[in-house]
């Protein structure tokens, strides 16, 4: 037994009922040296360390086991052991220098904390990253946009002008009608009225102003829906609950705004099934559809054709956007929702559309899909869950 004291590497003080120090083992005594170096060492400077309240616990419930830090630089775990039955007044207390331990594992506390500021700094800078780009395509398509509005906003004003005109005829022939009627003889006015009539070019006012006033109530129609879309791709409902969405009207409002940059080039052909409500946030979803348009336009050289499809299958939504451009190299499929990951020009592609479409897909447990073909063109499908986990929701 004292044997194993005496080689057992931890420091082990044995003592008496009374408390008094009866033996200390090698390990003990050079633990005694650490802390009281000189020759004035002793092992009860050892001890010393245990903690008053450490007794009454160990003869309570037997032991107590805790650290005891020494300076600046050592750390001891300490055991403090009460025997009971045939073992009653018999004492011993156990030291093992953890030091090390402990700067290993403050070392790894440190290097854990920082990587979780790290990977929050990441998180939030990925968020920025995210709202950046839809900034940046929201600007881009901003000018078409802007010119889409301005064509209609343009005769419309023209119309106005011309109107203003028709309408100054309008009250020179009620002057003149009036004129007439106030003379003594109103029929005498008759040929007076006649040709301020043919001057006034009446009849023409009277079968173009009705077709004026049509075309630019159509132009201001045409608007009104444009800021519809607009409002509607760009209603930001980050920290709103999903909610069941017309994923077909989302598409449509989307392909409103780019068709701007689509019109000269592509021939839509689209094949809509039946779709039911899908749980989402549209704005989020919207921007997917942005992006896959984008890129099916600008995978389409000259002319081409975008097809899309939708449908719904037991309690999934599916839509699909294809287009008969340039299609995608097979050592490209692989890496396409990697973020940066581009084959266009600097300036033209940033690789992060196809990277954050998937994101927000994944967010909604859904999935995006690709088959394409080299010359031949590329279809997306997007698949939703009609309803998210309950969780999410
Ligand atoms: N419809 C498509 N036809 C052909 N290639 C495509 C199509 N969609 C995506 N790709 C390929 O995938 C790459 C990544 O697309 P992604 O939308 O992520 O980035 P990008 O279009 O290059 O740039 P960004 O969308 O950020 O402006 C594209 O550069 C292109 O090579
Ligand atoms: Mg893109």
């Amino acid at each position: 037994m004292l044997w194993a004291v005496e080689a057992a590497p931890m420091g082990v003080l044995l003592l008496g009922p009374d408390g008094t120090l009866g033996h200390a083992n090698p390990a003990a005594r050079h633990l005694a040296g650490l802390i009281a170096p000189g020759p004035q060492s002793t092992p009860q400077h050892l001890l010393g360390l245990v903690p008053d309240e450490a007794w009454a616990q160990a003869c309570q419930k037997g032991q107590w086991l805790g650290e005891v830090r020494v300076g600046d630089a050592l750390i001891l775990e300490v055991g403090v052991f009460c025997g009971a039955d045939e073992n009653a007044g018999r004492r011993f207390v156990t030291f093992t220098d953890v030091s090390a331990r402990s700067a290993r594992e403050l070392e790894l506390q440190q290097r854990h904390d920082e990587l979780e500021r790290t990977y929050r700094r990441l998180s939030g800078a990925q968020e920025q990253l995210l709202q950046s780009e839809k900034m940046a395509s929201i600007g881009q398509l901003a000018a078409g946009v802007a010119h889409e509005i301005n064509n209609p906003i343009g005769y419309v004003h023209s119309n106005l002008g011309t109107l203003r005109e028709y309408v100054s005829a309008l009250f020179g022939m009620i002057d003149a009608y009036s004129t007439a009627l106030a003379a003594p003889d109103p029929m005498s006015q008759r040929d007076t009225v006649q040709a301020q009539r043919q001057r006034l070019d009446i009849d023409f006012i009277l079968g173009d102003l009705p077709q004026l006033l049509d075309e630019s109530r159509e132009g201001i129609e045409r608007v009104t829906r444009i800021v519809q879309d607009l409002k509607e791709f760009s209603h930001v409902g980050r920290n709103e609950a999903m909610r069941p969405s017309d994923l077909v009207k989302g598409l449509e409002s989307t392909l409103n705004i780019v068709w701007n940059d689509l019109k000269y080039k592509v021939k839509l052909e689209k094949h809509y099934g039946e779709m039911p409500p899908v749980e989402c946030h549209p704005s989020e979803i919207n921007q997917v559809f942005m992006n896959l348009l984008i890129n099916a336009g600008q995978a389409i050289a000259e002319r081409g054709v975008i097809t899309l499809a939708c449908g719904a299958e037991d309690a999934e939504a599916w839509i699909s956007i294809g287009d008969s451009g340039c299609g995608i190299a097979e050592e490209s499929l692989g890496r396409i929702f990697d973020p940066f990951f581009t084959t266009k020009p600097i300036g033209r592609g940033t690789g992060l559309g196809l990277a954050i479409s998937y994101r927000i897909i994944e967010k909604h447990h859904g999935r995006i899909d690709v088959s394409s073909r080299v010359g031949t063109g590329t279809t997306f499908r997007i698949v939703l869950p009609l309803r998210q986990p309950a969780a999410t929701a």
